[in-house]
């Protein structure tokens, strides 16, 4: 018996697939609305459309070996056609926040190495302003957590660490830490990004700004396809 019995494509992921032709290498991202994709590009493999995945995390590749999508590395991959994730905010411009699912680094450097990026959300993840939903994640280095923690406080973040499940500290599948940002709505993102990554220690932030082409918003009935302009 398959471990993932077919489900039904909805219409999010359905208007996502449109972007996919023969032959492209995929970009896959982590979380529910990517894990949905993943699900519905497993059902189109299974009728005989022949893409290559390169998965986001350890999560998507258990998926996507489990339904039988053939997945390359980054290395192997090289320049991928498009990739397909989803996000815990975007705005009017299409700038998004993501990495409430703790994959933003590897995330963020598919979506760097694609021509293409797709992302698939629900209405709840509309804002006016990024840091509408007051969280801001940060991936850093276990070693430099102390002086991370320091300076994000000095930029006006206040940074939690991150715990799993059993209150141990969550450490991402690069085997850093995350720290999560109290913020305000952010007036300037790219400044905030810049003074982020600028901190000894920071491997990367959630913010995804002119990265995304598309965002496809759906709520389970129906889809909207919003592109940048
Ligand atoms: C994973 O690190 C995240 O960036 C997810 O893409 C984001 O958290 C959205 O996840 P959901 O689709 O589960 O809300």
């Amino acid at each position: 018996m398959s471990l993932h019995p077919e489900r039904a494509i909805d219409p999010a992921t359905q208007a996502a697939l449109e972007h996919v032709d023969d032959g492209m290498t995929v970009g896959l991202g982590t979380g529910r609305a990517a894990e949905a994709f993943v699900h519905g590009l497993g059902t189109r493999v299974a009728q005989g459309l022949t893409v290559t995945g390169v998965p986001t995390s350890e999560r998507t590749a258990t998926l996507a070996r489990e339904l039988h999508i053939p997945l390359v590395s980054l290395e192997e991959a090289g320049s991928l056609d498009i990739t397909f994730d989803g996000a815990d905010e975007f705005d009017p411009n299409l700038d998004v926040i993501k990495g409430y699912g703790g994959a933003l680094v590897r995330e963020k450097i598919v979506a760097a190495s694609s021509l293409k990026l797709v992302i698939l959300v629900g209405p709840e993840k509309r804002v006016d302003v990024l840091g509408g939903r007051g969280k801001l994640p940060v991936e850093v280095l276990p070693f430099g957590e102390a002086l991370c923690r320091r300076r994000l406080r000095e930029l006006g973040c206040e940074p939690t660490l991150r715990a799993d499940d059993d209150g141990e500290a969550y450490v991402t599948d690069n085997r850093n830490h995350i720290l999560d940002c109290k913020i305000a709505p952010i007036e300037q993102p790219a400044e905030l990004e810049a003074a982020i990554l600028a901190i000894p220690g920071v491997l990367g932030t959630g913010l995804f700004l002119g990265m995304a082409d598309f965002v496809i918003v759906g709520d389970g009935d129906d889809a909207e396809v919003l592109a940048r302009t």
